[in-house]
């Protein structure tokens, strides 16, 4: 079977949007898939560079990341997790990509533009290109790499992460065109929790860097914590029964589906089990759910996160998979620019 690939950032704890966007899938397809289907999963710690973070907390977080990934469902024993700087393979193919990489279409790119706090359709001005550093701009050839490096041929993502594996499949037909069969075509494997809003606005997604902490719940919070929140989350000024109407009812359309992604069902028959009076009734529903399926994964990841030697054997154990799977592609593109 074609492997199966994805990467999240080390930003620490993981909230809803990466649980329900990201890791709860990589479970579910985990289990589904083929026996023969390699399993990969990589903590981006090259692409968390590309903003300014001390050392000390990028080295905290590296192994809270680990933590959360084996705390969430990720069985070690059937999956590959692993560090990217272990595997020096994906910053050397992004060397090579990045020769085939246009200034001009990296700069279509928007997530790197919200990260350096830009408006999505502006051009760049010289006094933003001062601000720039040259990792973030490359920072969707590098995912390029990543998922290349391991012909992977389905990558599981959340919504935000299409335009950056559209540039994938496009660097990857550029370089077989170019330079012959090289790499697979990936495909891009959308979540069915595409895109988590934040609990406060539901015009953003649910997101680590909101300066509104209530707006994102973390997998490790408290029954406590998760009852705060949950009590000052945005709803909407229809009064009465719940209904599901993403389009005119958001935030109560969010919360429906958290709570229904949680119990692997649809908004619709969630809903259709649990007949809800009002706001405080929905809000009660969602806290107890979250409650329930969050603990065992806090527990989980307190246990990990305290047991640095299982977690570095862990690393050290994904690392050597991951660097005897990528050594071929890498010889194999090395032989097709000329190296060999
Ligand atoms: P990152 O770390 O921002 O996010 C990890 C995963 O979580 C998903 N996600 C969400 N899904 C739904 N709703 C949300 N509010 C939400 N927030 C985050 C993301 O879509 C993603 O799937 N560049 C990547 C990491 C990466 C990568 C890769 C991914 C590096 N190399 C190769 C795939 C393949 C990133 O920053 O994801």
């Amino acid at each position: 079977g074609k492997a199966i690939f994805s990467g999240i950032q080390p930003t620490g704890v993981f909230h809803l949007g990466n649980f329900l966007g990201a890791i709860k899938s990589w479970v579910d397809l985990s289990r589904s898939a083929p026996e023969n289907s390699p399993i990969l999963f990589m903590i981006a710690d090259l692409h968390a560079i590309t903003v300014a973070r001390s050392p000390e907390k990028l080295r905290k977080q590296r192994w809270e990341a680990l933590a959360s990934i084996i705390a969430s469902g990720i069985d070690p024993k059937r999956c590959t997790v692993y560090f990217q700087s272990d595997v020096p393979a994906h910053a050397q193919l992004h060397w090579i990509l990045s020769s085939i990489s246009s200034m001009g279409y990296l700069n279509r790119m928007v997530q790197w533009k919200s990260k350096a706090n830009l408006d999505e359709s502006a051009s760049l001005t010289n006094s933003d290109l001062t601000n720039l550093n040259l990792a973030l701009f490359s920072y969707p050839t590098l995912q390029a790499a990543d998922v290349l490096i391991h012909q992977a041929g389905y990558v599981p993502v959340g919504e935000d992460q299409s335009q950056h594996l559209e540039l994938t499949r496009h660097l990857a037909q550029a370089f077989n065109f170019r330079f012959g069969e090289t790499f697979t075509i990936p495909a891009t494997v959308l979540s069915p929790h595409k895109k988590i809003l934040s609990l406060r606005d539901s015009t953003k997604k649910m997101s680590k860097s909101d300066p509104d902490q209530t707006s994102c719940v973390y997998v490790t919070d408290t029954a406590e914590e998760i009852k705060t929140k949950l009590k000052r989350a945005l709803t909407d000024s229809v009064q009465g029964e719940i209904t599901w109407d993403p389009e005119q009812r958001p935030a109560v359309a969010n919360l429906l589906s958290i709570a229904a992604g949680l119990q692997d069902m649809e908004a619709p028959d969630f809903l259709a089990k649990h007949p809800m009076k009002n706001h405080k009734e929905l809000k009660d529903t969602v806290a107890d759910c979250l409650i329930e399926s969050l603990s065992p994964i806090r527990e989980e990841y307190n246990r990990l996160v305290s047991d640095q030697a299982y977690l570095e054997s862990l690393a050290n154990h994904g690392r050597d998979i991951a660097h005897e799977r990528t050594s071929g592609t890498l010889e194999k593109a090395y032989r097709a620019v000329g190296y060999l």
